[in-house]
């Protein structure tokens, strides 16, 4: 008897479990990946049997010097590069490998890149709503609907109606990543979002960015220099080596989430820190040695 009230209370326990990471997909798993440019000519290795497990709805943060292939791994995943060796895939599916150098770019994978890209002729609301009336997969009412509800979450509410040129570098940010949210992707692929704040307002953002995560627990590979920012968001950083890029050290962050600017603070932040920082010196050195400066 007590053996059958465990064993349907491992099950609960499990349906719980299930039911809790129903919706977190998107593990990335890349195998032995190399990507070299212009291979007939002057052979540019920026990517060397690089192999990385990113978890369903995990922050995985990547830090490393300028040029050693940071954004040419998230080209390869977004489906923009084709890779020259290696596999990569999305949960089951297989992205790019030898018979398919090139991964489809598709809606489960959205990339914000380095220096946004709203129109500017348009209000904030119609620049969310935008992408599914395009593409055709929402109507015009469904959308302006979805864009509002996500952008109330996301702390938007009276920046709707203002155009993105009125809007602070910062609500700019946000409402790009909600904007990239709205097809509900898998992966959110972020490659420097928030280089040009200033650090008041990107300790802003970081909190607004996880407020927005801890809501739609999709998987996101952020590229980033500045290893604060990766410890603070990440459950995992990896610091890559210089070009060509391949994991050097991977960190796995044990700061619980959910997580507040006091982290920031934490003994066991500094620490992370102190444990990374020796290591992310050491590549910008090689690439500065190199004539690569630190970006
Ligand atoms: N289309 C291309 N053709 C040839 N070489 C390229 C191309 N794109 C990137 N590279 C080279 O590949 C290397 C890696 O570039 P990548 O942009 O991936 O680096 P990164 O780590 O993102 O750099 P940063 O931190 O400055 O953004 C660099 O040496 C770059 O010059
Ligand atoms: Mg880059």
């Amino acid at each position: 008897m007590n053996a059958v009230i465990q064993s349907n209370a491992f099950e609960a326990k499990q349906r719980e479990r299930n039911m809790n990471t129903k919706g977190t997909k998107g593990a990335i798993r890349i195998e032995k990946v190399d990507k070299v440019y212009d291979p007939e000519g002057a052979a540019v290795k920026a990517v060397d049997t690089c192999s990385l497990d990113i978890g369903a709805g995990e922050i995985c943060m990547i830090v490393g010097p300028s040029g050693c292939g940071k954004t040419t791994l998230l080209n390869a995943i977004a489906g923009f590069h084709s890779i020259s060796n290696g596999t990569i895939y999305l949960d089951d599916e297989l992205l790019c490998g030898p018979d398919k150098p090139k991964a489809e770019p598709g809606p489960d994978r959205v990339v914000v890149f380095q220096n946004g890209a709203l129109f500017p002729w348009k209000t904030n609301l119609e620049n969310v709503a935008f992408g599914p009336i395009m593409q055709g997969t929402m109507s015009k009412k469904e959308a302006f609907e979805k864009a509002r509800d996500m952008m109330a979450s996301a702390g938007l509410n009276g920046s709707e109606n203002s155009y993105p040129g009125e809007t602070s570098s910062g609500v700019r940010r946000r409402v790009e990543i909600v904007r990239a949210l709205m097809n509900d992707p898998k992966v959110l692929l972020l490659d420097e979002p928030y280089r040009a704040l200033d650090s008041l307002t990107k300790s802003v953002m970081h909190e607004a960015l996880l407020d927005i995560y801890y809501k739609n627990k999709v998987t996101i590979f952020f590229i980033t220099h500045d290893l604060e920012e990766a410890i603070f968001l990440g459950h995992k950083v990896v610091i890559m080596t210089t070009r060509p890029c391949r994991p050097k050290k991977i960190l796995d962050v044990d700061i619980p989430h959910p997580r507040d600017y006091n982290v920031l603070t934490s003994k066991r932040f500094r620490e992370l820190m102190d444990e990374t920082m020796e290591a992310v010196h050491e590549e910008a050195m090689k690439a500065f040695e190199r004539g690569e400066k630190e970006g």
